[in-house]
């Protein structure tokens, strides 16, 4: 079957196979690792939501709803991820300070190119289930949106200011898109970033 290195600015195609950045990760069994797909760049989110281990999101656009559940070891992360998506860590480099350690880390932290299958769009962040969406409206939403307001996007090449992540290929509604990193909106239309929580003091924006 033909296979594709997954381009920077084209969306992947449900059912086809491509070459997509991977990292060798223990299961959540501590059993045989597993290559899990990431998207990237590596960051830590220390302010914020306080998690300072470097890290890759898992790209669930190309994990099986096996590979999810042998990942997570719960049978139910699909609906969970679905809803709140690229959320979950893939740590490859531990943060030294003490008590925060993660119970996995990568085997390696290189990603290599595997051949997976496209299984699903991006989803939205946080997605339909509206608890999601107020829990995240009313932790670090506000902050993440203020500290991001007024930033202006490269429309040629699309790439969230907060860590990097590449824009461009993601499915987009009303020209918006929404960072799979932590759940910013953008506007690809104008570069700007859209709110969707209320800022914390109550001076002006918008919700959904
Ligand atoms: S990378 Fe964090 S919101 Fe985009």
């Amino acid at each position: 079957m033909k296979r594709t290195t997954i381009a920077v600015g084209e969306a992947p195609v449900i059912g086809r196979m491509y070459r997509v950045p991977c990292i060798e990760y223990p299961t959540i069994y501590q059993g045989p690792t597993m290559w899990v797909p990431v998207y990237g760049p590596p960051h830590e989110d220390r302010e914020i939501i306080g998690f300072p281990h470097q890290h890759y999101h898992v790209d669930i656009r190309f994990m099986s709803v096996r590979g999810l559940a042998r990942y997570s070891g719960r049978i139910n992360i699909l609906e969970e991820l679905l809803s709140y998506p690229m959320t979950v860590p893939v740590v490859i480099a531990p943060s030294l300070e003490a008590g925060t350690q993660p119970a996995r880390v990568a085997v390696s932290p290189f990603p290599i190119l595997k051949r997976r299958k496209c299984y699903r769009e991006m989803p939205d962040f946080p997605g339909p289930v509206e608890r999601r969406l107020q829990g995240f409206c009313r932790s670090f939403g506000p902050l993440l949106e203020d500290t991001y307001q007024g930033c202006q996007l490269k429309l040629d090449n699309p790439i969230c200011p907060h860590r990097g992540f590449r824009l461009a290929g993601l499915p987009q509604k009303d020209g918006l898109v929404v960072c799979p990193g932590h759940g910013l909106r953008w506007d690809l239309r104008t570069g700007q970033m859209r709110r969707r929580c209320l800022p914390p003091e109550g001076k002006g924006g918008e919700s959904r």
